[in-house]
């Protein structure tokens, strides 16, 4: 495995290969995105990991200062899981100059959720990731479907832009107890960490409702964000949504989305100062 800081350097050494595989990561790497670099593996003839702490996604009182850079940890567990390429530029590197050219993702699908509670989010990780895929040039790239958002954003942009990339998800990894695994687990207190499991038990609930038949999403939403809330959690939203789009599914549609994996429940709470998401697939 090689460790690569520039972009010329990235270039010079992937242009031997003819479909690089990308996993792009802030680092603070878990089993999860280890799942991904091995899902990864057979499909390019090089695996290329990117590390970087992309301040554009972060609004100015969340965590980018504080996000946990685990360097050593990430380069020996990413060599065991089989990556090739470890491409770690500075940030003077990724943005020599104030990055003035971004992409605005479409607002139907980008202000809504994560984008409603973090605005410019999705601005911040489109731009990255379309700097990244101009950088390492992938074939196919990976991501987490624990952020499931981001993933059809992402998507929806390689399919606007006419990317030849594929873009592929990789299934959410959970703690014994359910908790979806996540960088931010770390900042969890012991007490905290025990309720966490809450979130992915509140989003089965629903995800039951729904395929035992129940139809009215603004009440399941409603329980939820109320159970949440009783147990000492600040919610942002449970909802119900069309997985192919995100979009409020009809009434006459719930029913039918239910029974053919169209539906999609989300989820974005905090407990204590940590924010957590997750998401079920129905
Ligand atoms: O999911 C992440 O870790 C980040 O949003 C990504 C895709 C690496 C862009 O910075």
């Amino acid at each position: 495995m090689i460790i690569i800081r520039t972009i010329p350097e990235l270039r010079t050494h992937l242009a031997s290969f003819k479909h690089p595989a990308f996993v792009p990561t802030m680092g603070n790497l878990h089993d999860g995105h280890l799942a991904l670099v091995r899902q990864s593996k057979p499909l390019g003839d090089v695996v290329v990991v990117s590390i970087f702490v992309n301040r554009l996604q972060f609004l100015p009182h969340e965590d980018f200062d504080t996000y946990p850079r685990t360097w050593e940890a990430d380069c020996a567990a990413l060599e065991a899981a089989g990556c090739d390429v470890v491409f770690a530029p500075s940030e003077k590197e990724l943005y020599p100059e104030p990055q003035g050219f971004t992409i605005q993702p479409p607002s139907e699908i980008a202000n809504i959720l994560e984008g409603h509670f973090r605005p410019g989010f999705f601005v911040g990780v489109c731009t990255v990731v379309m700097k990244l895929f101009a950088c390492v040039g992938p074939r196919v790239a990976l991501f987490g479907k624990k952020d499931y958002q981001q993933f059809m954003v992402i998507r929806r942009m390689v399919r606007q832009f006419a990317l030849p990339i594929e873009i592929t998800g990789g299934t959410t990894l959970r703690a014994a107890d359910g908790l979806a695994l996540s960088s931010r687990n770390n900042y969890l207190k012991p007490a905290d960490r025990l309720e966490a499991v809450q979130l992915s038990k509140t989003l089965n609930t629903m995800a039951q409702a729904l395929r035992g038949g129940h139809t009215d999403i603004l009440a399941l939403e409603q329980e939820a964000m109320a159970s949440l809330a009783a147990r000492g959690w600040h919610p942002d939203y449970l909802a119900v949504r069309r997985a192919v789009d995100l979009q409020v599914p009809g009434a006459a549609e719930i029913a039918t989305l239910a029974k053919s994996q169209g539906l999609v429940v989300l989820g974005a709470a905090r407990i204590g100062s940590t924010r957590l998401i997750d998401n079920l697939e129905v």
